[in-house]
């Protein structure tokens, strides 16, 4: 069987790192009301010359290094975002031209927080099916551009960065490394309770992101169980066969309480949000790349990936290293 494996990752944040501290003095917070309901300390922002494009650009050349390939090796790169540096052309093609990438397939994949996941699952697709052979999958993000800096409710949550990993089809037994199982899921429904109030064929503006933030919160608590439950069962395992669960970094009550819900030990989970806050598509491998090389994650640990996002959309994809 052809089994897509992580070969290498990368990261990239912005220089500027603003404390709650520093928002404070901006808008009326405090630290002591931010960490209290996110557990978020501080957050990267974009400065001058940083875009969605240079921060993927970035993750995607580490992520190469990582895996010991070259631009030459890749031919699929699939970049998730919600803040594209322009409307088209798409930012992956961007990035496939800062890497020296010729050739291949290089396009976007919008689900917003469940961004890398959707691009995982879409990439790994078409390495099985045998479209490509070597893939960068990336989330990157430059979020403090659509956020409303006046409204305290949704501006301390969120950050930039970008996180990318590389992967390779390769033809696997059982046991071998490379994704296991993977399920997304989506409710158009839901969109109403975190969306950009801006678009092309809309307002002809950016726009600023709204949230109902506690609905989304008790929408994300139970359809991470949910769809964490599946991606278990489909894998014929149990929660207790977990190494490391990598979670999009919305809130460090959300992954408690996911955690919880699961039965998974605290200890399992790779938080970043603390350092990171929210950088939607770019959370998931952010975190993971942390984990990689800080020596957390190792060969051989089963590690669960899991996010939800504006749309809804969530979805999860477990993977033995
Ligand atoms: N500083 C100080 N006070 C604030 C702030 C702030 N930054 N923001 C809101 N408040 C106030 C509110 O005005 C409200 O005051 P009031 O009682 O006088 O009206 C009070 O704090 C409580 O507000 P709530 O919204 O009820 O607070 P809650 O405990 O629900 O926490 C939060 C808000 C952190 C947004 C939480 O609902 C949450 O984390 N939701 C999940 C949203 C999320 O993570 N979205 C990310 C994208 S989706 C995803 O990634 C899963």
């Amino acid at each position: 069987m052809i089994r897509s494996q992580i070969k290498g990752s990368g990261s990239a944040l912005p220089k500027r790192c603003v404390t709650n501290e520093e928002l404070a003095a901006q808008v009326d917070t405090s630290d002591e009301w931010i960490v209290e309901r996110t557990g978020i300390r501080q957050r990267y922002i974009a400065g001058e010359g940083e875009t969605t494009a240079t921060l993927a650009t970035d993750a995607a050349r580490k992520a190469l290094d990582d895996a010991g390939m070259g631009a030459g090796d890749i031919d699929l790169i699939v970049l998730a975002t919600a803040t594209p540096d322009n409307t088209f052309p798409a930012t992956a093609t961007k990035v496939q031209h800062a890497l020296g990438c010729h050739g291949g397939i290089a396009f976007d994949v919008a689900a917003v927080c469940s961004g890398f996941l959707y691009a995982l699952a879409t990439a790994d697709s078409m390495l099985r099916s045998g479209m490509a052979t070597r893939a960068l999958v990336i989330g990157a993000e430059t979020f403090s551009r659509i956020l409303d800096w006046e409204d305290r409710t949704t501006c301390v949550l969120f950050g930039d960065g970008a996180g990318a990993v590389v992967l390779e089809a390769s033809e696997c037994g059982d046991s071998d490394p490379g994704i296991l199982a993977t399920r997304l899921h989506a409710d158009g429904a839901q969109h109403d309770l975190l969306y950009v109030d801006g678009g092309p064929s809309t307002t002809q503006t950016v726009g600023h992101l709204r949230m109902k933030g506690r609905e989304v919160f008790r929408h994300a608590v139970v359809n991470l169980a949910e769809v964490l439950n599946e991606v278990i069962e489909d894998a014929g395992l149990s929660s207790g066969n977990l190494d490391w669960v990598v979670p999009h970094q919305a809130n460090k009550r959300i992954l408690d309480a996911t955690a919880r819900k699961l039965g998974i030990s605290e200890d399992k989970v790779v938080v970043t949000v603390d350092r990171h806050a929210n950088t939607s598509a770019a959370s998931v491998p952010l975190a993971f790349d942390v984990a990689r090389k800080d020596g957390r994650i190792k060969p051989g640990d089963l590690v669960m990936f899991e996010a939800m996002g504006g749309g809804f959309t969530w979805g999860a994809s477990l993977v033995r290293m």
